[in-house]
């Protein structure tokens, strides 16, 4: 038993069987024994994103950003808000290319790392050191109450926030909880816990078929909210693989889209190890536009991840791909690994990005 499953039984057999959001919120966010808590060496084992692909995605949202403060009127400060920035590798592409190739804006910058683990923000205050003394960033393990203009972004953080698991069972719809059975954790079909997952899905005029699976990702919902309620003018951008409601809950999508991940395997064994292998659902993307408008947040664009980074890298035909001095066979390279992050079989169609804005009148984009 891992120190997390023994923590985990002990409060199932005294108070019965939890929703599987407390599980999984234990399970990546223990404070000692979460997934997510651990420093990050351990995290290649098991996954990697776009953002360790190649530095050109920063790179590329780079360019997105300083054209959001153009937008915005160039702004004196433009606080650039990452959630959930690990380690500080993203936020380090975006701040070297822009004191690099972007330097007004540079100037104008307020980068705020946001990250939730202890330890992966040391990492991140190691890395980001030289943007921290020249002023530009700062490490934080909330997002500011406030935020006059600038942008709120994120790359998989929604997909790693805790869901709800349903069932739809004789035209009910049912919750599965977790209970401990001779010290295995179990399946526990219950009465839906909170009134908000029947508001959930019924807002998004969704019915699941019977026998289906599906994740109610309400702290995805109370997320965009509260953010749409912090920024008064400017931009949220997000980054994950997903769906629209009508996609994510249709007859293809039958078991739900909860995975479990470790050490590049991918399984349904969401109970195997607490706190020692990652677990994920799809991302919703119609909750987090109906959600946001609830907090004056407008959607601007749902797009995939390839037509996205295309649009901003095609204007100088992915210049920004190369080093200075690099050889052929490193651009070659580059190159490759460029078509990971836009290849419609790579990742280029698994991930969306959605921006949202706020306060821009009717300007757009
Ligand atoms: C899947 S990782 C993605 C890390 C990074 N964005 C990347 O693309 O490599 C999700 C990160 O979000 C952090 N996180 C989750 N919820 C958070 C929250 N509410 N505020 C800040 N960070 C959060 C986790 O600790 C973890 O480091």
């Amino acid at each position: 038993m891992t120190p997390l499953e023994e923590l985990l039984a002990e409060r199932i057999r005294r108070y019965g069987p939890i929703p599987f959001a407390d599980f999984m919120r234990e399970c990546l966010y223990h404070p000692v024994h979460g997934y997510y808590s651990k420093a990050e060496s351990q995290r290649f084992a098991d996954y990697y994103t776009s953002v360790d692909v190649h530095p050109i995605f920063g790179r590329l949202l780079a360019r997105k950003f300083g054209q959001m403060w153009e937008q915005l009127d160039r702004p004196t400060e433009f606080l650039l808000v990452e959630v959930g920035a690990g380690v500080g590798r993203l936020a380090g592409h975006v701040l070297d290319f822009c004191k690099a190739r972007l330097p007004e804006f540079y100037w104008a910058l307020r980068y705020v790392a946001v990250e939730r683990s202890a330890s992966r923000r040391e990492q991140a205050a190691s890395r980001l050191e030289r943007h921290a003394t020249a002023g530009r960033l700062r490490i934080a393990a909330e997002i500011a109450a406030q935020i006059p203009a600038g942008c709120i972004f994120s790359n998989e953080l929604i997909d790693a926030l805790a869901v709800h698991r349903m069932v739809m069972r004789e035209g009910v719809l049912q919750e599965i909880c977790v209970g401990c059975d001779n010290e295995e954790f179990v399946d526990v079909v219950a009465t839906v816990s909170t009134c908000a997952i029947n508001e959930y899905f019924a807002t998004q005029g969704i019915t699941l078929y019977e026998g289906q699976h599906a994740e109610a990702g309400l702290e995805a919902c109370d997320w965009i909210t509260e953010i749409g309620r912090r920024i008064a003018r400017g931009f949220v951008l997000t980054v994950d693989y997903g769906h629209r409601a009508a996609e994510l809950f249709d007859e293809r999508h039958m078991r739900g889209t909860l995975l479990a991940y470790r050490e590049h395997c991918v399984s349904e064994d969401f109970y195997a190890s607490p706190g020692e292998q990652d677990l994920t659902a799809h991302v919703n993307f119609t909750a987090l536009e109906t959600w946001g408008r609830r907090s004056g947040l407008e959607t601007a664009t749902l797009t995939s991840q390839t037509a996205f980074l295309l649009a901003l890298g095609e204007a100088n035909e992915f210049a920004d791909l190369y080093d200075p001095g690099q050889n052929e066979a490193e651009q070659i390279r580059a190159r490759l690994q460029l078509k990971t992050l836009i290849h419609p079989e790579g990742m280029g169609e698994r991930f969306q990005v959605l921006l949202q804005r706020k306060g821009l009148g009717g300007r757009l984009r």
